[in-house]
């Protein structure tokens, strides 16, 4: 049984297409890319599996478990984390930012956190602040901080959590070259160390072929290759679609 499983997903908005009949199945422990032109649709897909977006038509399982209709806080409790394109920045400092996460799992509102509870959450916070080597930031105002620290900021968010599945969109996207090796090597930490599994959407071609076993490619919303990325890459198709004719 796959852990993530998306069937025959059709969304549109108004008058606009962004996903015609796309299947997209990952399995327990894979780390799969997600690519495709600008506009293709892998936002949108990330959207429908986490709840972001209703679909008109198709449906989402995780873990056995049909979620199509589950609001976007139930998937995240079930096991489910997703970044954003543009992370989302809280008024507050780097470990505030960091710690809220703990509440969806946990549930409730911070200052409401028995203290046994806000110890905890601030202990997992400090381990993740160092795994994602944050640590001279800890204290410092969130907002106004550059894009790659506002990265690593989201992303040991959403390990508050501990997600068994985590949807990647664009991580490395604004970052310097050491920014994107340290992003990719936490990618590959969380994939061979933790276990966990991955969906990544990339256009950085070398980050794709180097760590993900399986690419899928959208093109103006249907799926037109999927495969082992050094095959999947040369489709003529795929070719197409990000060259033109
Ligand atoms: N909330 C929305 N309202 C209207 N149209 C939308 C919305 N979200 C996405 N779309 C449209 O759906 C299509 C797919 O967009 P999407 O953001 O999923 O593409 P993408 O592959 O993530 O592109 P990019 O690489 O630029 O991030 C586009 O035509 C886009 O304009
Ligand atoms: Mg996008």
């Amino acid at each position: 049984m796959p852990l993530l499983e998306a069937r025959d997903i059709h969304l549109s908005f108004g008058g606009v297409v962004a996903l015609r009949g796309v299947d997209f199945t990952v399995e327990r422990g894979q780390l799969v890319a997600l690519v495709g032109p600008n506009g293709s649709g892998k936002t949108s897909l990330l959207n429908c599996i986490c709840g972001f977006y209703k679909p008109q038509k198709g449906r989402i399982y995780f873990n056995g478990m049909d979620i199509t209709r589950k609001p976007p806080h139930k998937r995240a409790a079930l096991g489910i984390g997703r970044t954003f394109q543009t992370p989302y920045i809280f008024h507050g400092t780097v470990l505030d930012n960091i710690i809220v996460g703990y509440m969806t799992r946990h549930g409730g509102i911070i200052n409401s956190l028995r203290y046994k509870a806000m110890r905890e959450a601030r202990e997992q916070a400090e381990i993740l602040i160092d795994f994602v080597e944050l640590e001279q930031y800890r204290e410092a105002h969130a907002e106004g901080l550059p894009m790659g620290i506002r990265k690593k900021i989201e992303l040991a968010r959403i390990l508050m959590w501990n997600p068994e599945a985590i949807l990647l969109d664009e991580p490395s996207s604004g970052l310097s070259i050491d920014e994107k090796r340290d992003m990719a090597r936490f990618i590959q930490e969380l994939h061979e160390v933790l276990g966990k599994t991955i969906v990544l959407v990339e256009h950085d071609m070398s980050l794709v072929y180097d760590l993900s076993e399986k690419t899928v490619v959208l093109d103006a919303g249907q799926k037109i290759a999927e495969g082992k990325p050094e095959i999947v890459i040369q489709e003529a198709s795929v070719i197409k679609a990000y060259l033109g004719e």
